[in-house]
């Protein structure tokens, strides 16, 4: 029963998985978030699946670099820093049942989380793109709702062919993952992202910003942007500065009703 499921929904935390380019804000984003939902006295968990990063402004409750050592299974393995991030990735999905255990114990005590918040490695292809990603997104929409938060760098989309280049990658980790889906413009304290409100909602206006752009690329993103018409009219997207928190408060929404909304149409009870 949809409504059933809506209000079991309603019962549980979302779990938010930070997806983005190296350098997005990815890890800015969740520091943000630490910081104001503590501010808020509200009781969230948040998990880092970066192996690889050096420090973390923020202390999550499960730290994959407590797991495993990457630089250890660099040498073990002879790897290069990306397949010893992506070896260390996988080792710990191995282990990815205890830390659902871990975060299931918490969901059902007297201060269940309202949001469950995931960094994943800067390298955007070694969580979409691996088994371990897939293991551990599937193994956390199978247990509570679920959304990806895809963070784009707003400054460094501006040029209509990088933006699209952006929105095709983000159609492909809905493609992927096949969960709900919110896309960040961060960094609006450096450049607002009312451009990509008025390309999305505007394929003629994305078309005039491409004039300029004579070359194939040209022609080949007029006729993406038609093709991604559908894409931008089912998804959610919000603008926010991971430095000021600016549109903070807009995104904790946008994943409750993403996550809620998702639920009622799949009619999924968790
Ligand atoms: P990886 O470590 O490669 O995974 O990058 P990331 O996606 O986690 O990005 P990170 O949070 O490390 O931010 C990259 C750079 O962008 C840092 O210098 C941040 O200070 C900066 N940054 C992140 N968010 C914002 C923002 O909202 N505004 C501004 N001005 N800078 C930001």
């Amino acid at each position: 029963m949809a409504g059933t499921s809506v209000e079991s929904a309603a019962r549980k935390p979302v779990v938010a998985i930070m997806i983005g380019m190296a350098g997005s804000g990815k890890t800015t984003l969740m520091q943000r978030l630490h910081a104001d939902l503590e501010a808020a006295s509200s009781a969230f968990y948040s998990i880092n699946l970066d192996p690889a990063v050096r420090n973390l402004a923020y202390e999550p409750d499960i730290d994959v670099r407590e797991t495993v050592d990457y630089k250890g299974v660099m040498k073990q393995y002879q790897l290069g820093p990306n397949g010893g991030i992506l070896t260390a990735l996988n080792l710990f999905a191995t282990k990815f049942d205890q830390v659902l255990s871990l975060v299931e114990r918490r969901v059902a005590s007297e201060t269940p989380p309202a949001h469950v918040l995931i960094d994943t490695p800067g390298q955007i292809e070694i969580f979409t793109w691996s088994a371990s990603g897939a293991v551990i997104t599937e193994a956390l929409a199978a247990s509570l709702p679920t959304v990806i938060v895809y963070v784009i760098d707003t400054p460094r989309s501006a040029r209509p062919v990088t933006f699209m280049s952006n929105m095709l990658y983000a159609c492909s980790i809905l493609y992927k993952f096949r969960l709900p889906l919110v896309l960040v413009f961060n960094k609006t304290d450096v450049l607002p992202a009312d451009f990509a409100t008025e390309w999305m909602a505007d394929c003629e206006a994305f078309q005039a910003a491409l004039d300029g752009e004579k070359a194939y690329i040209g022609s080949l993103s007029r006729s993406m942007a038609l093709m991604l018409d559908e894409f931008y009219s089912q998804l959610r997207a919000v603008h926010v500065s991971a430095l000021t928190g600016d549109g903070v408060p807009e995104l904790l929404d946008a994943l409750q009703t993403c996550a809620h909304e998702y639920q009622e149409s799949y009619a999924v009870d968790l």
